[in-house]
């Protein structure tokens, strides 16, 4: 859920910026064009902080954490996890996972957080991923051991 929040916290920042460069602009050059492009500016910023608001609300619904954790390993996980790329276990298939699991959550959300060298390859802090916040990380993995359950 945060990586929402945090993509209309950027799409917001993005347009703030905008409309400062565009102001700063606006006082070297006080043509009536510029105005109506200021003028143009504020609606943009209106119309996305609307939508970003509505994305936002949309997905806080009740499967939100199931559908992140899918979401997540289909965007960051699934280039080694699918096809079993550099000695990764496998999506879905049991013997891959079987040991890993008995060591627990705790010790499969540190490995895949922090990164991990076992006998069959490197996993990457995050997969590589390391803009993904620890929550999204953890849904992931919970996605992947629901998997094999
Ligand atoms: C660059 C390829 C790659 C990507 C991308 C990747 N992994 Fe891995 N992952 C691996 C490899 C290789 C292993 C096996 C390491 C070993 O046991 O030798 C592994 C192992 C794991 C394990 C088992 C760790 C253990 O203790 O046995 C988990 C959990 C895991 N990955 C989660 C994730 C998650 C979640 C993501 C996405 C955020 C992800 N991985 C992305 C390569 C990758």
């Amino acid at each position: 859920m945060m990586k929402y929040f945090s993509v209309a916290f950027t799409s917001v920042m993005t347009n703030v910026m905008a409309i400062l460069l565009f102001s700063n602009a606006i006082a070297h050059h006080n043509s009536p064009e510029s105005l109506e492009a200021r003028v143009a500016a504020v609606g943009t910023l209106n119309i996305d902080v609307g939508s970003a608001g509505a994305g936002a609300a949309t997905n806080e619904s009740d499967s939100a954490a199931a559908e992140d954790g899918e979401t997540v390993y289909n965007t960051a996980c699934a280039t080694c996890h699918a096809g079993g790329i550099a000695g990764a276990p496998i999506l879905g298939k049991v013997d891959d996972w079987k040991e890993r699991i008995e060591q627990g959550m705790d010790s499969l959300v540190e490995h895949a957080l922090l990164g991990f060298t076992g006998s069959s390859g490197v996993m990457p802090p995050k997969g590589g991923n390391t803009s993904l916040s620890d929550s999204a990380v953890t849904a992931a993995v919970q996605f992947m051991i629901d998997q094999v359950k």
